[in-house]
C-alpha cells in the first residue's frame, strides 16, 4: 500500500489540519499513559520544524455529539503545553498564527456531524486549511469527518506514524518469518471472529487465551464454573477451530486457570486445571501449565503477534502472572534477536508498559479496534483515502 505522505511536502506558512489520535485514559485528570499522544510527536514537530501553522484535531472517548466535558480535552491540551481552542469550528484563531504555532482543537466528537460523516459539517472543519495530514492511525477505522470528510475536501496525507504502522504493520502479514505465532486474547469472542480468523489463516500457532479462551474452553467441553465466558458463542468458538484445522494451524487453548471465589483484586488465587474448577469458581488469569507452554512456543517462534492479556494484568501482581510472563518471554526473545515480535491494543500495551517493556517490543501498534481491522485485511476508510 503506497500512502501520500509529508515527506518533501512544502508546508512553509500554509494552515495544516492534523488528525492525530490522543484517545488516552485519563484518571483525576492525570494521563495514564501517554503513548499515543508521544507517537504522535514526530508528525507534530516535523510540521513545526518546516513552518507549518498546525491546528490538531482529536477526540475522547464518545460523547455521542454531544457538548460533555467530561471528555474535553483539556487535560491533553496542559500535558502537551498547548493551547485548546474551545470550539473545534472556530476559525477566529487562525488570523493570529505564526509559522510553526500549534494549537489543540477541542474534541471533534461534541458535533453529531463527525461520527455521521456529515459534508457539511466537514467542509466547516476543512474550511480555512489548505492541507489535512491523518496521523491518527487507532481511529482510521472509523468512517467520521475528520477521518475520511476532511481528506475528501483538502489535499491530504499521511503523517510519520501513520505511515510507520501501515509500513511494521503490513510487513508482519505479508512475509512473517516463521514460525509465526499469534496470541489472541481478551474478553469477547464476538468482537474478534475476524481476527481470529485471518490469525488462524496466516500463523502456524494461535494461542487463545482469555476470557476468550474460556469460552472455547466451555464450547470444547471444560469445565469453566463461574466464570465469564460468552455461552451464545460456542458454534463460533467450534467453526474457528475448524478454520485453523483446515488452515494447518496449531490451537493452543488454555489448560490450567487461575481461579478465586470472588472476582477481586485481592482474592485468593489457587491454580485450578479444566477437571478440578467448582460451580463458583471464577478464572481470572491463566494458569502455570498453561503459562509454561505458552512461554515455550514463544521461544519455539520466529515472529509473535500478540493482542489480549490473558488474565486481569492490571490486578498486580496476584492476577498478572500469566500476561506478564507472555510479556517478559516476548521481551527477552526479541533483545536476544530471535524474535519479530508486534503487540497491539490498549491493555496489552498498557501490561507491556507496567513490566517497563515497551522499548523491548520490534513494534508496538498505537491501535486496538484499528489494529484488529488492519489485521483482518479489512480496508481501514481513514488510510483508503490516503493511497497514491
Ligand atoms: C481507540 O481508542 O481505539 C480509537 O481512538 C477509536 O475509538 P472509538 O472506538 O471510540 O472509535
Amino acid at each position: 500500500m503506497k500512502l501520500r505522505t509529508i515527506e518533501n511536502l512544502d508546508v512553509r506558512g500554509k494552515y495544516v489540519l492534523l488528525r492525530d489520535d490522543f484517545n488516552v485514559q485519563i484518571v483525576d485528570g492525570q494521563i495514564t499513559d501517554p503513548f499515543r499522544i508521544e507517537q504522535s510527536m514526530p508528525t507534530i514537530n516535523a510540521l513545526r520544524a518546516a513552518g507549518a501553522r498546525i491546528a490538531i484535531l482529536a477526540h475522547r472517548g464518545r460523547p455521542k455529539g454531544t457538548r460533555n466535558m467530561e471528555y474535553t480535552l483539556q487535560p491533553i491540551a496542559d500535558y502537551m503545553g498547548l493551547k485548546l481552542i474551545p470550539d473545534c469550528l472556530d476559525k477566529d484563531f487562525m488570523a493570529d498564527m505564526n509559522d510553526g504555532d500549534v494549537v489543540l482543537m477541542e474534541n471533534v466528537r461534541f458535533y453529531a456531524g463527525e461520527e455521521q460523516n456529515d459534508p457539511a459539517f466537514a467542509a466547516e472543519l476543512a474550511r480555512g486549511f489548505d492541507i489535512f495530514v491523518n496521523d491518527a492511525f487507532a481511529v482510521s477505522h472509523r468512517a467520521h469527518a475528520s477521518t475520511v470528510g476532511v481528506a475528501e475536501i483538502l489535499p491530504s496525507y499521511a503523517g510519520t506514524l501513520l505511515a510507520s504502522e501501515i509500513d511494521h504493520l503490513s510487513a508482519v502479514m505479508e512475509n512473517p518469518k516463521r514460525p509465526l505465532l499469534s496470541i489472541v486474547a481478551g474478553s469477547k469472542v464476538s468482537t474478534k471472529i475476524g481476527v481470529l480468523k485471518a490469525l488462524a489463516k496466516l500463523s502456524d500457532t494461535l494461542i487463545i487465551g482469555g476470557a476468550l479462551g474460556t469460552t472455547f474452553n466451555y464450547a470444547t467441553g471444560g469445565l469453566v464454573g463461574n466464570s465469564l465466558y460468552e455461552a451464545d458463542q460456542k458454534d463460533t468458538a467450534l467453526e474457528i477451530l475448524e478454520f485453523a484445522r483446515a488452515n494447518n494451524c496449531q490451537v493452543l487453548l488454555p489448560l490450567d486457570k487461575g481461579v478465586a471465589k470472588v472476582f477481586e483484586r485481592d482474592a485468593i488465587r489457587t491454580n485450578k486445571d479444566f477437571t478440578q474448577i467448582e460451580e463458583d469458581d471464577i478464572i481470572i488469569d491463566a494458569g502455570e501449565q498453561t503459562t509454561e507452554r505458552d512461554v515455550a512456543a514463544i521461544r519455539n517462534a520466529a515472529t509473535v503477534i500478540w493482542n489480549g492479556t490473558v488474565g486481569m494484568a492490571e490486578w498486580q501482581p496476584t492476577w498478572s502472572y500469566g500476561s506478564f510472563a507472555l510479556a517478559n518471554a516476548i521481551a527477552e526473545q526479541t533483545r536476544a534477536g530471535k524474535l519479530e515480535s508486534i503487540v497491539g491494543g490498549g491493555d496489552t500495551v498498557a501490561a507491556l508498559e507496567a513490566c517497563g517493556l515497551k522499548d523491548d517490543i520490534t513494534y508496538v501498534s498505537t491501535g486496538g479496534g484499528a489494529f484488529l481491522e488492519f489485521i483482518e485485511g479489512r480496508t481501514l476508510p481513514g488510510i483508503a483515502i490516503l493511497e497514491k
